[in-house]
């Protein structure tokens, strides 16, 4: 059987400055400085260390498969020795997404988040590696149900004899903790039924239905749900293979061109657009946001990663960032009032009823 290389993509933010605005060189080398030891010591194969705004994301290749514990130590030892940076330098939130400190082989449930995939690599094997800040995973469903599933937005849907049969989404249920497994086209509808509820049900991965292959893979973890409060958001990444039988690039990214309203920006606790940018332009300042995404593209030559191209650097995208930030204007004129301010349910794991409790003693009731 072809030898498989695996895609790993762990992210965790554990400090910036000024506040959670975006990391300092300082601890994406750090994370450098383990991987390229750990890339000596034949544990990956190669790496590229992303961040967007205050979240570091390690992309890395190698033959271990997902869920490997020599991967997940590496990621998890890399994020607590840029911790030791971040303390030392003081800078906001330090260790912020490092929640509990009880790895034992695996960073799932730990606090940092995950997408991994393993495929035998084709003659040609372009992926895209998005991240995003100031927003939770829910904000990956909009983008990832288009790109797999509507041909209004992937023409290969409708043209390419392999994308034709359609796509297999795996969906959890992340407050049940259950998956469901959905087959488009036939089942678009209870498909968007599900993961309409960008809160509730996740996209964690998608087949190809002619073959079965892996297309994609989302981080789904929720730091709150970890927790139990209000950490940070669960800022997502994820990773898709693009071309030659799946979305092509330009496939791949189209959905980002409608800056689609997500939860985070401030606190964590506003609605506002999601806007793509280039990864220098994830520095999100104005009301800590609005809330951004990036998209790095490479090949996988025999395990090594080319690249990456930073596709969201794209002037065309320029577009997308004015309305975005027309977008953002309309939403802060809310104020603190719902749609802007989110809703009670996820205001739960805010400080938010830490606030009303001080005035609960004062409720009557009404005659
Ligand atoms: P703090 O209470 O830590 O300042 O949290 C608010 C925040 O981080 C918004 O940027
Ligand atoms: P992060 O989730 O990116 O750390 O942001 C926290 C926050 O409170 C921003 O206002
Ligand atoms: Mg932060
Ligand atoms: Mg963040």
């Amino acid at each position: 059987m072809a030898k498989k290389v695996t895609l790993s993509v762990i992210k965790a933010d554990v400090g910036s400055y000024p506040g959670h605005v975006v990391v300092p060189p300082e601890l994406l080398d750090e994370c450098e400085k383990h991987l390229e030891a750990a890339q000596k010591k034949k544990i990956i194969n190669d790496f590229y260390v992303a961040h967007c705004g205050d979240d570091i994301n390690l992309i890395m290749t190698h033959y271990r498969g997902v869920d490997s514990s020599e991967i997940h130590k590496l990621a998890w030892d890399s994020f607590k020795a840029a911790t030791v940076v971040a303390k030392k330098m003081k800078l906001y939130g330090a260790g912020q997404d490092l929640l509990k400190d009880a790895f034992a082989g695996n960073v799932k449930g730990l606090g940092p988040g995950v997408a991994e995939m393993e495929f035998v690599e084709r003659p040609a094997e372009s992926i895209i590696v998005f991240a995003a800040d100031k927003t939770d995973p829910g904000a990956f469903s909009l983008p990832f149900y288009r790109a797999f599933a509507d041909p209004f937005c992937t023409p290969g849907l409708t043209i390419d004899p392999k994308m034709h049969p359609g796509f297999t989404f795996e969906v959890h249920d992340i407050v049940e903790n259950k998956k469901i497994m959905l087959n488009t086209p036939e089942e678009t509808y209870d498909l968007t039924a599900l993961v309409g509820s960008t809160g509730h049900y996740l996209i964690k991965r998608i087949y190809r239905r002619i073959d079965n292959e892996i297309s994609a893979v989302l981080s789904t973890d929720k730091l709150a749900l970890i927790a139990g409060q209000y950490v940070g958001k669960d800022d997502p990444c994820a990773a898709a293979r693009v071309q030659a039988g799946f979305p092509s690039v330009g496939e791949m990214i189209e959905p980002f061109a409608f800056p689609h309203l997500v939860s985070g920006w401030m606190r964590g606790s506003h609605r506002g657009p999601l806007m793509p940018v280039s990864e220098l332009d994830a520095r999100n300042s104005r009301l800590d946001g609005p809330s951004r995404v990036i998209s790095l593209g490479f090949n996988i030559s025999d395990g090594n990663l080319v690249g990456p191209q930073d596709l969201f650097a794209d002037i065309a995208y320029d577009y997308t960032r004015k309305q975005a930030q027309e977008i953002a204007d309309y939403m802060r004129r809310h104020g603190p009032f719902e749609p802007h301010r989110l809703g009670e349910e996820d205001m739960e794991y805010t400080n938010l009823p830490k606030i009303l409790e001080k005035f609960k003693h004062r409720f009557e009731n009404i005659k």
